[in-house]
């Protein structure tokens, strides 16, 4: 039952599965994984409180489960590929024997310094082996991880210690991105002057770029790990503990630290992973992801190991040394899966198509893609010039929240057709409703995508405000979960993601939540109250369009630098990821008599769409909308 090997197998398995949901995963958890103790009862929920318990009653550890279980038949395996961001550098073959040393002893060196099972532990890390040891470190000594993107800035980052109370921060030196080297540990520094939870801060050297220490609260990481014990018991788990935090934004307010558990999440990103993958024993898989974004978690560190998987880390980005660079490592290493954004996959197709030619691609197995709705266009560049039209394209919708991939075209069963992510995965009960709540039983009618039975991965809870997770996925529409997509589903019963239906915009599918910038960008003394909506972008699927009005009037030269210091508050607060594209100076925001400001008509500005605004009389100040018109950038 573990692995669906053809269409007629993935029917049985889908029918058991919504008929037996208990008896189905039961099968599953039973027989691929190392319990400390079984489980009690497999599933009990309630939709109205909300709580989800999977496998209740059982012990465990994750990294037993991802470690120590393959060291007997496979020990000398490589469990992690490294590769650098400079192609000049050595890569690294860890094996799984050797990340069982490392594992521990960083979990050692956790240890020594105070970290205990419930503790939170901030991790700020590039893609270096360290990232992924010292998430297995703290589930071994069953410390949550929280893991924040190395991209964020230091705002966002104390946010993120803040909201969790974490105790320890484990950094480094520096990052290497392309040609950049950015200063990590300063970022941490400044982030820590609005922090008062965190006790040590351990850094990793990755640059050799100078660094200030503030002792004793900053310890090289190095030193301790040389001097700690390769050897670390597991801490029994329960099955409901959480296993780790990761922050999504929101459409209003600060970011959702989303709680993972331990044994839902492990039984669910192991399952999806072997037959998303379709893994055999022996092939590399790679996933282009940063392990800040769940699907870095799920799918370069706890899925594939799960599976006892080679999995590769790359350190750097597409485009260096030059937009081969993809192609070169699939060269290299003989990639079998390749698992990417459609972002990156627009922005390679927009180089010459010669950065691909010169490569033998020819090991490539599956191509995967996550993150956005991935446009006809680069589907069919992606299957043509990458699998050379011999690679099925899985286009695989989930979410952070619900921690393992939850529809695709499970490649051995079913065909993928560009813009479908098709047909939901054994366990998985997606429905549409409309604006009410009723079900949609129709074909080719637009809906939100609602799942209506809970499956083990689960996000439990909004870390500190189960309130708030409440609020944003069950409230809406009664006794299910709702996801914020919309989508449609087709004769066949495929569905096809169309979007947000909420505040929250995908821009090179990262989440970006518009509240968050815009209360940011009101910060700025000379702005009065802003509006951010996303419009179409060819290679970042979204890009941002902010309406800013302003105090006091200010002529052209003065907008310039306006725009540049907007721009730089955003990457000082946010991130680089979430400046804006288009900035359009207003007298006034079209408003309803409420006062609520109408996105709806200034994302059809934006999207080049005002032909078709709709009954725009009952507006506030129905004036400005042709003054917004007419100055559109
Ligand atoms: C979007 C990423 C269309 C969707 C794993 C979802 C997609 C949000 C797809 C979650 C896809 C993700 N097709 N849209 N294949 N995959 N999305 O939390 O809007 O970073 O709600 O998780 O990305 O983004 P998150």
């Amino acid at each position: 039952m573990y692995h669906i090997k053809n269409l007629e197998q993935y029917l049985t398995d889908y029918k058991y599965s919504v008929e037996e949901p208990e008896l189905f995963w039961e099968g599953i958890a039973k027989n691929n994984f190392t319990w400390q103790k079984k489980w009690d009862k497999v599933l009990s929920f309630d939709f109205s409180k909300p709580e989800f318990k999977w496998f209740e009653g059982a012990k465990l550890n994750i990294t037993e489960n991802c470690i120590d279980r393959h060291l007997k038949e496979n020990g000398n395996k490589t469990a992690i590929i490294f590769e650098p961001n400079d192609p000049k550098e050595k890569e690294e073959h860890i094996s799984y024997n050797e990340l069982h040393a490392r594992v521990c002893k960083f979990a050692n060196v956790l240890k020594s310094q105070g970290i205990k099972k419930g503790d939170r532990v901030c991790i700020y890390l590039p893609m270096i082996p360290d990232l992924a040891i010292s998430t297995l470190a703290c589930a071994r000594i069953g410390a949550i991880h929280s893991v924040v993107f190395a991209g964020f800035s230091s705002n966002s980052l104390a946010t993120r210690i803040n909201d969790s109370e974490c105790k320890m921060v484990i950094t480094s030196d520096g990052s290497f991105r392309g040609n950049k080297c950015i200063d990590l540990k300063s970022i941490v520094d400044e982030a820590l002057n609005s922090c008062n939870t965190i006790e040590t801060v351990l850094v990793a050297k990755r640059t050799n770029s100078s660094v200030s220490m503030n002792t004793p609260r900053d310890k090289w990481l190095q030193p301790l790990l040389d001097a700690a014990k390769d050897e670390c018991p597991i801490e029994i788990m329960d099955s409901e503990d959480p296993l780790f935090i990761l922050y999504t934004s929101g459409s209003t307010g600060k970011p959702k630290g989303m709680v993972h558990s331990t044994a839902g999440y492990m039984v669910n990103t192991a399952y999806t992973f072997k037959n998303i993958f379709q893994y055999e024993e022996n092939d590399v898989y790679w996933c282009t992801a940063d392990i800040g974004w769940i699907t870095g978690h799920s799918y370069i560190v706890y899925g594939p190991l799960l599976n006892g998987a080679t999995t590769l880390m790359f350190e750097g980005v597409p485009s260096y040394p030059d937009w081969g660079r993809f192609w070169e490592v699939v060269q290299k290493y003989k990639v079998n899966q390749f698992y990417t954004a459609p972002t990156a996959i627009r922005a390679i197709a927009k180089e010459n198509i010669s950065h691909v030619k010169k490569y033998d691609l020819s090991s490539l197995k599956i191509l995967g893609t996550v993150g956005e709705p991935i446009n006809e266009e680069a589907w069919q560049w992606y299957y043509s010039n990458i699998g050379q039209k011999k690679c099925p394209v899985v286009d695989t919708w989930w979410q952070t929240e619900t921690g393992s991939i939850m529809i695709a075209p499970v490649p051995s069963a079913i065909e993928p057709i560009p813009t479908f992510a098709t047909l939901p995965l054994p366990g998985i009960q997606p429905i549409l409703v409309d604006a009410d709540g009723a079900l949609i039983k129709d074909h080719l009618v637009e809906g939100n995508l609602c799942i209506q039975f809970p499956w083990p991965s689960i996000a439990r809870t909004i870390w500190g405000d189960h309130q708030r997770y409440k609020d944003t996925y069950f409230s809406k529409f009664k006794d299910r979960y709702f996801t914020g997509d919309g989508a449609i589903r087709n004769e066949k019963g495929y569905y096809r993601i169309t979007g947000r239906v909420d505040d929250i915009i995908l821009v090179s599918g990262h989440n970006l939540g518009t509240a968050p910038i815009e209360d940011c960008i009101n910060e700025h003394p000379l702005i009065a109250e802003s509006a951010i909506v996303g419009y179409p972008d060819d290679v970042k699927g979204n890009a941002l369009y902010g309406f800013l009005t302003i105090k006091s009037s200010i002529n052209g030269n003065e907008h310039e630098e306006l725009y540049r210091q907007i721009n730089k508050l955003i990457s000082d607060k946010i991130g680089p990821i979430a400046k804006l594209d288009k900035i359009q100076f207003c007298s006034g925001l079209p408003k309803t008599r409420s006062g609520k400001i109408m996105r709806r008509i200034l994302r059809k500005i934006a999207c080049k769409d005002a032909d078709n605004l709709g009954d725009t009389t009952t507006l506030l100040n129905p004036e400005v909308v042709d003054e917004i018109i007419n100055h559109a950038v």
